[in-house]
């Protein structure tokens, strides 16, 4: 009986003590995952979303991959203002080809409008957490009212198996100072046959007062790929014009977001500027597009911001070759030519 009162009486205390505590940092799971499904193709890409509370707004601290390597080639997470169907799985692929297609799902993008991509999973990526006191604001007021996961099937299911690979997201309803957003530069063009070429894109930021922190970067292309590389650009008072690295890499490691290499800041009147070495072996053009056969330019920028929303401009494209080039932009002097191709 003693015993009994002294266990509730040290079980009301420790509550006491710990609940406040628990309550200020409390971080929920949701798990977003692929609700079963058996692709019956290679390569097959896969989309299913979920709609957030428009009533309320919630904040992405962290994104906790549940996939296994075997299955899924890649994941990728996007924000959308409207997803790309109403259906509960579709075929999101952008590598489709038309006499290639499963009929088993609805053919549509991941998103119909307002896309932006929040994640990035590929072989071995970790958990991504970021920094503390940041978060993506989702549902309420912010203009991501679904979230899509796309799922990169790799091998056929046979009927006796589903995958349900998929994200956890760490969440929290409590309202962060910082939040995050994701910027994307990428070109369009082409690229000769048998050529090296630079697919090159610059903008600069005219939303006053807001202070860019980049913390993460993606590279994206397809085979032709040889180096990708961004570069925070920004001219002093007396016109001097510097160059510092956000992050470089050979796009065919795993596409992921890693780290960026220096903790700078993008402000108003700086520009942002990415280049993709392209190296083509083929006797044909190849176009920048969705197939396969067709390459892409994307550097995207993950970054926070105190006390504010994100950038309203969130994509800065260039014509590309051979249309487009630093060297042809008035701004963009002392480019560090040989280190932006340079692994
Ligand atoms: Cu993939
Ligand atoms: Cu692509």
């Amino acid at each position: 009986m003693i015993a009994k009162i002294i266990t509730a009486v040290f079980l009301l205390v420790s509550t006491a003590t710990i609940w406040p505590i628990a309550n200020a940092n409390e971080v929920k799971k949701y798990s977003l995952m692929m609700p079963n499904v058996r692709p019956k193709k290679t390569d097959l890409y896969l989309c299913t979303p979920i709609r957030i509370d428009s009533s309320k707004s919630y904040f992405i601290v962290g994104f906790e991959p549940k996939a296994s390597g075997h299955d899924a080639h890649h994941m990728l997470l996007y924000g959308c203002s409207d997803p790309g169907s109403e259906d509960p799985v579709w075929n999101c692929g952008q590598m489709a080809s038309p006499n290639g297609r499963d009929h088993s799902y609805m053919h549509s993008n991941p998103c119909k409008s307002g896309s932006n991509i929040l994640y990035a999973w590929a072989r071995d990526a970790p958990t991504l957490k970021l920094p503390d006191q940041v978060g993506f604001k989702v549902g309420g007021d912010s203009k991501i009212s679904y979230l899509v996961l796309q799922v990169h099937y790799h091998r056929t299911f046979d009927d006796d198996e589903t995958d349900n690979s998929g994200i956890y997201l760490h969440y929290t309803d409590e309202q962060l100072s910082r939040q995050a957003g994701v910027y994307l530069l990428a070109t369009n063009g082409k690229i000769a046959p048998r050529s090296v070429e630079h697919m090159e894109t610059a903008c600069s930021i005219f939303e006053p007062g807001k202070v860019i922190h980049p913390f993460a970067y993606r590279t994206h292309t397809h085979e032709l790929g040889k180096v990708v590389a961004g570069y925070r650009v920004r001219t002093d008072q007396r016109g001097d014009v510097k160059w510092d690295l956000l992050g470089k890499r050979n796009p065919l490691t795993p596409q992921m977001f890693y780290p960026v290499e220096n903790n700078i800041t993008v402000e108003f009147g700086d520009r942002l500027a990415a280049r993709c070495t392209m190296e083509s072996t083929r006797d044909t053009v190849t176009k920048i597009g969705a197939t396969s056969d067709d390459e892409m330019c994307n550097f995207y920028v993950m970054y926070w911001v105190e006390g504010t929303d994100p950038l309203e401009q969130q994509l800065c494209v260039s014509e590309g070759s051979p249309k487009y080039y630093w060297k042809d932009d008035p701004y963009l002097i002392n480019i560090p030519d040989e280190e932006a191709s340079k692994l």
